[in-house]
């Protein structure tokens, strides 16, 4: 279980202290999507390089499982982040001049994993997300949406128990973006923590779990899914609040 209690990071900057984070406190629920929300500059970026050890915290803790991630040399942070954790960005990030194969088997490769077996994970991978029959595309050759969900298998291909996703459909159209969606909730069934930061209501909408930020404060937390069906009807509401959950459908129409 992915945990941060008492979290705060406070920039230090020429025109004075910018307090991204304050006294941030969740655990994130395994087999679950959490969605991260809150306005531009309201700490969710943050509170990611945090959770994910890219950063340490001015205060407070992170723990994945009994690893108190706040605490480890960047070193050692750099092997957990290979090891255990997942990213995608909006940005895609994959490497120019490699197939969407051997993007799939770099972080392998950097795990120090034998190269028959890592051409045979990064393969598995690729067919999760419905991208074998690309393997040998270089990235511009390939559509956004097939560019993110080569990013989310490479993402995938240490078997990694956080994924944590920033804005991973920004650049993407709604429909292409909904696929990426569903991608990313199979990786949350397999029993993996996802963590995904979005502005889109309608997306942040079909998550287990929604967290507010406001000001680098937790400003609320809610759990249920409202996740639509095809003829538009509410499949579950909100467990918490179902004017909440009727406001999150009406903002995705
Ligand atoms: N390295 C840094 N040095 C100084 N201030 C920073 C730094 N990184 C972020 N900040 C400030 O911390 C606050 C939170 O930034 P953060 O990037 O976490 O926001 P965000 O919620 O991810 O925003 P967006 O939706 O625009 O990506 C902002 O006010 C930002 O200007
Ligand atoms: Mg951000």
């Amino acid at each position: 279980m992915l945990r941060a209690s008492g979290l705060r990071k406070t920039y230090r900057t020429a025109a004075g202290d910018v307090h991204a984070l304050r006294s941030f406190e969740h655990a994130f629920a395994p087999g679950q999507v959490t969605a991260v929300l809150g306005p531009s500059g309201s700490g969710k970026s943050t509170l990611l390089n945090l959770l994910a050890g890219f950063d340490v915290p001015s205060a407070g803790e992170v723990w994945l499982g009994d690893v108190a991630v706040h605490d480890l040399p960047e070193r050692e942070r750099a092997g957990l982040r290979l090891r255990s954790f997942g990213f995608v960005f909006q940005s895609y990030n994959l490497v120019t001049v490699f197939s969407a194969l051997q993007n799939v088997a770099l972080p392998l490769g950097l795990a120090g994993v034998p190269r028959r077996e890592r051409d045979d994970r990064a393969r598995a991978t690729l067919e999760r997300v419905g991208m074998l029959h690309r393997a040998h595309h270089l990235p511009h050759k390939l559509s956004g949406g097939e560019r993110q969900r080569v990013a989310l298998a490479r993402a995938l291909a240490n078997d990694p128990a956080v994924v944590f996703a920033d804005e991973p459909t920004g650049s993407l159209d709604s429909s292409t973006g909904a696929l990426v969606l569903a991608a990313l909730e199979h990786v949350a069934v397999d029993g993996r923590t996802v963590v995904l930061v979005t502005h889109d209501a309608a997306l942040a909408g079909r998550a287990d779990a929604r967290l507010r930020l406001r000001d680098g404060r937790l400003e609320s937390v809610e759990h249920g899914i409202t996740r639509r069906s095809h003829d538009g009807a509410i499949e579950r509401a909100s467990e918490r609040d179902p004017a909440d959950a009727d406001e999150l459908v009406v903002g995705s129409a």
